[in-house]
């Protein structure tokens, strides 16, 4: 008898450590690729919060990976002071080499993150918050917040919540699976109920909400947020 093709979901037990031992076998290349195809290599999101970035006398960029942001501030000849932060070894080292000499990069993880200074400005792009899991959204927003300045504005990017991402194997509800060859990354499309509720507890206000189709049609959203 045929066997009927069963669809394995994998556990939905999962956490951010999960997504980094994704990334640390993905290559430089393949997260570029991955770029291009999520609709991000033209830096369209990166030309809306122009007027931000140019305000600014100081940002942070979370999660810098390939340096598509940082390449994107440097070409734009910003002139303010640039920091990164970057947890996953392989893209640090290549991050120090690349950059090491203009701007401060901080190889440590989002959810401990211990810096020495104070940010006008942080950059969370590219869907940062999804690479977590929502028993994890509240800790790496405190710790966000925490490094902001008083008046300073966080920018975080989410892709629509009814909008399936590029790539996707698996999904269940709010939950997708991305292939992306060297494993799977588990994503979380967070909703805007659940960003009023983070908005309460810690404090923040979403002043704006920026909405744009990426280059691959998708609809996205970049959330701009102060302290409340
Ligand atoms: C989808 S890539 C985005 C790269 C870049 N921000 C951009 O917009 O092109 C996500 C990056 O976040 C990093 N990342 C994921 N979880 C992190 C964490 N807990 N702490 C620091 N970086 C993290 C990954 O290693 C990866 O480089």
């Amino acid at each position: 008898m045929k066997n009927n093709a069963i669809l394995q979901i994998p556990s939905l037990n999962w956490s951010n450590k999960d997504n980094l031992l994704v990334y640390e076998k993905t290559p430089i290349f393949k997260l570029k690729e991955c770029a291009a195809i999520s609709g991000l290599d033209s830096c369209c999101d990166l030309r809306l919060i122009h007027q931000y970035i140019q305000r600014s006398s100081s940002i942070l960029e979370i999660g810098a990976g390939a340096g598509r942001v940082l390449d994107y501030l440097i070409n734009s000849n910003y002139q303010g002071e640039i920091s990164a932060v970057e947890c996953c070894q392989n893209y640090c080292q290549q991050l120090l080499k690349r950059f090491g000499q203009k701007i401060s990069v901080y190889c440590q993880n989002l959810l401990r993150l211990s810096l020495p200074k104070q940010f006008d400005l942080i950059l969370w792009m590219w869907s940062g918050i999804a690479d977590f899991a929502p028993a994890e959204h509240l800790l790496a927003l405190k710790n966000l917040l925490s490094t902001l300045t008083d008046h300073g504005i966080l920018i975080f990017d989410t892709l629509d919540p009814t909008v399936t991402p590029a790539a996707t194997k698996y999904n269940q509800g709010q939950e997708y699976y991305i292939d992306i060859k060297y494993g799977i990354i588990r994503t979380y499309s967070v909703t805007k109920q659940e960003l009023d509720q983070y908005a309460k507890k810690l404090h923040f206000i979403e002043k704006k909400q920026l909405h744009y189709t990426a280059t691959n049609g998708k609809e996205r959203i970049l959330h701009i947020v102060k302290k409340a």
